[in-house]
């Protein structure tokens, strides 16, 4: 009986934090892996304490344990502990100090060379390689098993913080891992335990109106949603002392120019992704 008290406390506070207290959705199942995940937030200062003997091992056997299309599994990880190279990579992500800080530094490949490696051994043909649908398969092969391992993670109490400035130099960062052709460090992942001196709250989210809609796609309403979310996100913007800007004007900011990424295709083209 405490615990199921204990359980609904959790739940109505954990989704109180997620969508403010005025949006919560209505009541639903709940269990502690739930918990797990609606508790997840962004850490991007680590105590130096590194991670249990084991727990590598442990996230990768959960990232494996995602569905994977046709079971290619068509993703790969390269994990960096040399300092230099943590350098490196830190200096390509416009440097994020937590690259170099983090115990446990992991790059995500997306990765279609050892498909290319089985193909071309057994003379099989290597057609459907080039494909932009296979690029598709490898980076949602890569994302599903990346935020496997970051519940695995996170359900052991560590805390994290997913690094997508890996993409804005790919082909530094392939000459630094040594990645064959038609492998691509799609993201990185630092992992560790979160330093307590820096605030991390739950970030909220738009509210679920916003985001589900039923038999067809709806815009009716949508205005008022993200008026509301600015709302949201602002106080919890200004408790965490960051820039107090809206949502929407960090969206404007952001779709306006995409920080010189816009180059992506012929750096894919460039690391063996022909992108047909
Ligand atoms: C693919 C991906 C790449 C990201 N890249 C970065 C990054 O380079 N640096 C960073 O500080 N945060 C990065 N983030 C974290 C997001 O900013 C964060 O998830 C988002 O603001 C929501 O906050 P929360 O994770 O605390 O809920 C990334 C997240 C994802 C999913």
């Amino acid at each position: 009986m405490d615990t199921i008290t204990k359980v609904a406390d959790d739940k109505s506070e954990a989704l109180a934090a997620r969508y403010g207290a005025d949006a919560l959705p209505p009541a639903g199942p709940w269990n502690e892996t739930i918990g797990v995940m609606l508790g997840h937030r962004s850490v991007r200062s680590f105590l130096p304490t590194p991670v249990p003997e084991g727990t590598l091992e442990t996230m990768i056997a959960a990232a494996q344990s995602a569905s994977t299309s046709s079971n290619l599994q068509a993703w790969s990880v390269v994990v960096v502990s040399d300092p230099a190279k943590r350098r490196e990579l830190a200096r390509i992500a416009a440097n994020q100090k937590h690259i170099e800080q983090c115990p446990l530094y992991m790059v995500f490949i997306a990765d279609l060379s050892r498909l290319e490696r089985i193909g071309t051994k057994h003379g099989s043909g290597t057609n459907g390689l080039p494909w932009t649908e296979t690029f598709l398969v490898a980076a949602v092969d890569a994302a599903l098993a990346a935020q496997n391992a970051v519940t695995a993670a996170e359900s052991l109490g560590l805390s994290m913080v997913y690094i997508g400035a890996m993409r804005n130099d790919p082909q530094a960062v392939a000459k630094l891992l040594d990645l064959p052709p038609g492998a691509f460090g799609i993201f990185g992942l630092c992992i560790g335990y979160a330093d307590p001196a820096a605030k991390a709250e739950v970030k909220p989210r738009l509210p679920q109106a916003a985001i589900v809609h039923r038999e067809t796609y709806k815009q009716a309403g949508e205005a008022e949603h993200i008026a509301r979310y600015d709302e949201v996100l602002g106080a919890f913007s200004r408790r965490q002392n960051m820039p107090t800007e809206s949502w929407t004007a960090r969206i404007k900011q952001r779709i306006a120019a995409i920080t010189g990424r816009e180059k992506m295709r012929p750096w894919l083209n460039a690391l063996g992704f022909p992108l047909k």
